[in-house]
C-alpha cells in the first residue's frame, strides 16, 4: 500500500519521501514513479533503528523543502499458530507496527505542531477492533496505534494539524499473500486512492477501507465476548 500511495501522490505532482528496509525496490519505485510530474526520494531504513529517526527526518524535511502530508504504512503480520506463544516474534510485530509507529510520527507531531499544519495518517486495521484468537499481539498493536492516533488528533486539532486512521479491510498486498482466503479483498492500488480521498476531506477521522468494512466491524463489535470466543473471525 505505501508503494501506491508513493505512485499516486507522484503522479499527481507531489515530491514524496519513501521510506522502508530494500533499498532496491526503494530504486526501483523511485524510477518507475518518476516518470510522473513528482519525484521519488528514497531512504533505506529499518523502523527498528530508531536511532537514525531523528536523521533521516531532518533530511527529508530539508530534501523536500517541507513536508505537510505522512503516512505510516509500514507492518508486519507474519502467521501465528493456534498454540504459538512466541514472545520474540510478538514483540518484533510490537516493535514495527507501534514501536516504530510512535519513533516516527513523535517528530512529525512535533513539525506540524510548530507549523500549524499538515496531515498525518496512520493505517490501523480491523484486527484492533476485538481480540481475535488468531492474531493476539498484530490486533493488540493496531488497537494501541489507534488509541496513540486519537490523542494526537486531540491534542493537535487546535493546531489544524488532522490525524486519521485508516482501518483495511483484506487488501491483496504481500502482507496477505500466506492467507488462504481473502474477505471482500480490493487491490493495493483501489486502498491507496481511497486512503488518499479520505486523508484529504474532512468528513472522517477514522474511516474503514472500503467502507463497506464499516457495518461488518459494527457486527463484530456488537457479538459479546462469550460468542466471539466460539467464532474464527
Ligand atoms: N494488507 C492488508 O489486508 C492490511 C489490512 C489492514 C491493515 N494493513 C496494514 O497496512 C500497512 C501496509 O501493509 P501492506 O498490506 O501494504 O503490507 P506489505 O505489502 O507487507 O508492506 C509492508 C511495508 O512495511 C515495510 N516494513 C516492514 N518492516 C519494516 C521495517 N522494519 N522497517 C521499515 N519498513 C518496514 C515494508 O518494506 P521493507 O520490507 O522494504 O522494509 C513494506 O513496504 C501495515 O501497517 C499493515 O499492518 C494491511
Amino acid at each position: 500500500m505505501g508503494a501506491a500511495l508513493v505512485r499516486q501522490l507522484c503522479a499527481q505532482g507531489y515530491s514524496v519521501a519513501a521510506v522502508a528496509r530494500r533499498r532496491e525496490l526503494l530504486d526501483a519505485l523511485a524510477e518507475d514513479a518518476g516518470g510522473g510530474p513528482g519525484r521519488v526520494l528514497a531512504y533505506a531504513h529499518d523502523v527498528n533503528s530508531i536511532d537514525e529517526i531523528p536523521g533521516i527526518f531532518e533530511s527529508i524535511v530539508h530534501d523536500l523543502g517541507g513536508l505537510d502530508f505522512y503516512v505510516y504504512a509500514a507492518g508486519v503480520m507474519p502467521g501465528v499458530g493456534p498454540e504459538e506463544y512466541d514472545t520474540e516474534k510478538d514483540l518484533a510485530m510490537v516493535d514495527v507496527n507501534l514501536g516504530g509507529a510512535i519513533a516516527w510520527t513523535n517528530p512529525v507531531a512535533r513539525y506540524f505542531h510548530s507549523q500549524r499544519a499538515g496531515t498525518i495518517v496512520g493505517i490501523g486495521s480491523i484486527a484492533g477492533d476485538r481480540g481475535r484468537k488468531g492474531a493476539p499481539v498484530y490486533g493488540a498493536t493496531k488497537a494501541a496505534l489507534a488509541t496513540y492516533l486519537e490523542s494526537l488528533r486531540n491534542r493537535l486539532a487546535e493546531r489544524a494539524v488532522r490525524v486519521v486512521t485508516i482501518k483495511p479491510g483484506m487488501i491483496e498486498t504481500p502482507m496477505t499473500e500466506h492467507l488462504d482466503k481473502l474477505v471482500m479483498p480490493i487491490s493495493a492500488e483501489k486502498a491507496a486512492k481511497d486512503i488518499l480521498k479520505v486523508s484529504r476531506g474532512r468528513l472522517w477521522n477514522e474511516r474503514h477501507v472500503p467502507l463497506r468494512w464499516l457495518g461488518v466491524s459494527m457486527i463484530i463489535r456488537s457479538i459479546p465476548s462469550f460468542l466471539f470466543r466460539r467464532t474464527n473471525i
